[in-house]
């Protein structure tokens, strides 16, 4: 038994996982942090990263002006995770008051999930959807549900934020959902 441990104990602190890192789920952990603070519309529990980012449809924006600073009720939520990237993706819709909601959010993470460096948010009103993209700003992409989540920019009708989760199953794309903001602000 002994030279065994021996020979085990050195590699441990290799094997011991950060508790912290891109795991899914640490991934979804952390994307149930920003659901939390969205239905209770206080940001005071969200690590933030020294290097902070909120975008609110391609634009910075204090977390104090944002979406989260209002309690909501969610209707829906779903959050996927992408580990190589290590960011996950929420959609939730709000249907209630102060106004309804569809909105894409994808949070970013540095080298693990014990911080988050970029909330970048795109926000529409029923209604404003649309199918076509132009500028890919950025993708999260699930590999265990085989989503892909990307926000970009529909330009040829003025500037219009967007967001589109797309499913693939059995190599074939099997659901789309396109979140596409009609104005800015
Ligand atoms: C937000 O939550 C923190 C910690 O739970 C609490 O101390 C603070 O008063 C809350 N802020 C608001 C505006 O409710
Ligand atoms: C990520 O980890 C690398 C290697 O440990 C380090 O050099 C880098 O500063 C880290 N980046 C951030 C944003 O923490």
């Amino acid at each position: 038994m002994a030279p065994t441990l021996s020979i085990l104990l050195p590699l441990l602190p290799l094997l011991t996982p950060s508790t912290a890192a891109c795991t899914r789920e640490s991934l979804l952990a952390s994307a149930q942090t920003y659901i939390a603070a969205q239905k209770s519309g206080n940001t005071s529990s969200l690590p933030l990263s020294p290097t902070f980012k909120h975008l609110h449809n391609n634009k910075e924006r204090p977390l104090s002006t944002s979406l989260l600073s209002t309690p909501r009720s969610l209707s829906l939520v779903r959050s996927t995770a992408d580990t190589t990237s290590c960011a996950s993706y929420t959609m939730w819709i709000s249907t209630s008051s102060p106004a309804p909601y569809v909105v894409g959010t994808q949070l970013r993470h540095d080298n693990d999930t014990s911080t988050i460096s970029v909330i970048d948010t795109i926000a529409a009103t029923t209604g404003d959807l649309f199918f076509d993209a132009k500028k890919t700003l950025g993708y999260v992409i699930d590999e265990v549900q085989g989503s892909v989540d990307v926000l970009c920019q529909f330009d040829s009708l003025g500037t219009m934020p967007d967001s589109h989760e797309i499913r693939v199953v059995d190599g074939k794309v099997k659901y789309v959902h396109t979140i596409t903001a009609l104005k800015i602000g």
